[in-house]
């Protein structure tokens, strides 16, 4: 049955991740190729769908792009209901369902981490057509088993574990490698293991200084004098994870105008004085194991550059599976990485949800019967 879709408008959106522009070619050869619509592509995210700056998109646009970091449309973190304009936040569906209908856009398809599904969820409350993709290295989207960028992400950052053992090693060193994830701890926890850091810190589980030296003592006993320490951004020691933890509930439970502001000041506060937790962690290593500590911040090189084949291969069945839930009309869902397959799940089991590592998970149990300290 052919469907009614004749035009879609396609963006990426949030942090940029490898395989992007691997989805748009996926999505873009089935969409035009194989289905015959006409693809849109809007310009740095929500951002250029408020704006109405976008380019038509055609074969020659999805060509050559496989291999290619980032993303050639451009990103960018806006939020469609609290749109910044003049410093202050306004709700722009309005404004985006009118460019829409002016283009005479029948869907949009969001390729996005967890914040594009809540911007996703909100159109699609507001009645447009719209399909959201898991993109992120930090692969905390619910619903999905996994999102394309974590695998490539992962890859950078354990070949950087292995590299920095080479220079604890000569220096009978501990190195502390922060790595990115947000406020989950899976790229820390599976570049960790792939990489043999002898300990791995996520936010999931907060770690004892006392417990982290203990590892590292008895590494010394039996005659390793130096350590590598994979930190997520998100971990922090048990006291900084309670007193954040007491300003964010601080700020829930705010309710007037007076209180929310000073919560949300205390929190910015709080979030402030731990910004630099991996270099603390390292001095208190330091005066506890008598080891010199340094501090490598893996950082944006984690996002950049060509995706993996694994990345590939997702983000090219994805970007397919899209289109062919176009062409059938299935809107208002995640396309979601499920086995070997994909399944839709619909946005309102994801939206403004994080996945984050159980604590029962077979990779923890893996790294703990590998001798690897998780700083409990
Ligand atoms: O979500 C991807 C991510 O790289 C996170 O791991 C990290 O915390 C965040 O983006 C950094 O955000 P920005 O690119 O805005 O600095």
């Amino acid at each position: 049955m052919a469907s009614k879709v004749k035009r879609v408008g396609i963006l990426t959106a949030g942090g940029d991740a490898p395989g992007l522009n691997a989805v748009i070619r996926g999505f873009g050869k089935t969409a035009s190729l194989h289905y015959g619509i006409e693809v849109i592509g809007f310009r740095d995210g929500i951002r250029g769908l408020v704006e109405n700056r976008y380019l038509e998109m055609n074969r020659g646009t999805f060509a050559g792009i496989l291999t290619v970091g980032g993303t050639i449309l451009g990103t960018s973190r806006d939020k469609v209901n609290k749109y910044v304009v003049d410093g202050e936040p306004q709700n722009m569906v309005p404004q985006v369902q009118e460019n829409l209908e002016r283009l005479e856009i029948d869907a949009l398809v969001m390729m996005g981490g967890g914040g594009t599904a809540k911007n996703a969820k909100q159109l699609a409350d507001a009645g447009i057509n719209v399909i959201s993709l898991p993109k992120t290295i930090d692969n905390d989207i619910v619903g999905t088993d996994t999102s394309f960028g974590f695998a490539t992400a992962m890859e950078v950052a354990a070949e950087a574990i292995d590299r920095l053992h080479s220079t604890a090693h000569s220096h009978h060193r501990i190195i502390l490698v922060e790595l990115m994830g947000h406020r989950a701890g899976w790229l820390n926890l599976g570049a960790g293991i792939a990489g043999g850091a002898d300990v791995i810190l996520i936010p999931e589980i907060p770690y004892s200084v006392d417990s982290v030296t203990e590892n590292i003592k008895s590494r010394i006993a039996r005659g390793s004098t130096f350590s590598v320490i994979a930190v997520a951004e998100g971990a922090r020691d048990i006291q900084d994870t309670a007193d954040m933890d007491a300003a964010l509930s601080l700020v829930k439970s705010a309710n007037t105008p007076e209180l929310r502001g000073a919560a949300r000041t205390h929190l910015a506060n709080v979030r402030d004085s731990q910004r630099e937790h991996t270099f603390k962690l390292a001095r208190e290593l330091e005066a506890s194991t008598g080891l010199e500590s340094r501090v490598t911040i893996l950082g944006y090189v984690q996002r950049g550059g060509i995706p993996c084949a694994e990345d590939r291969l997702l983000a090219t069945r994805l970007g397919t599976a899209a289109a062919d839930l176009v062409w059938q009309g299935h809107f208002g869902v995640l396309v979601a990485a499920r086995g070997q397959g994909t399944e839709p799940v619909p946005l309102e089991e994801v939206a403004g949800k994080v996945k984050y590592v159980p604590i029962d998970h077979d990779w923890i149990a893996t790294a703990r019967k590998v001798g690897t300290g998780l700083g409990d």
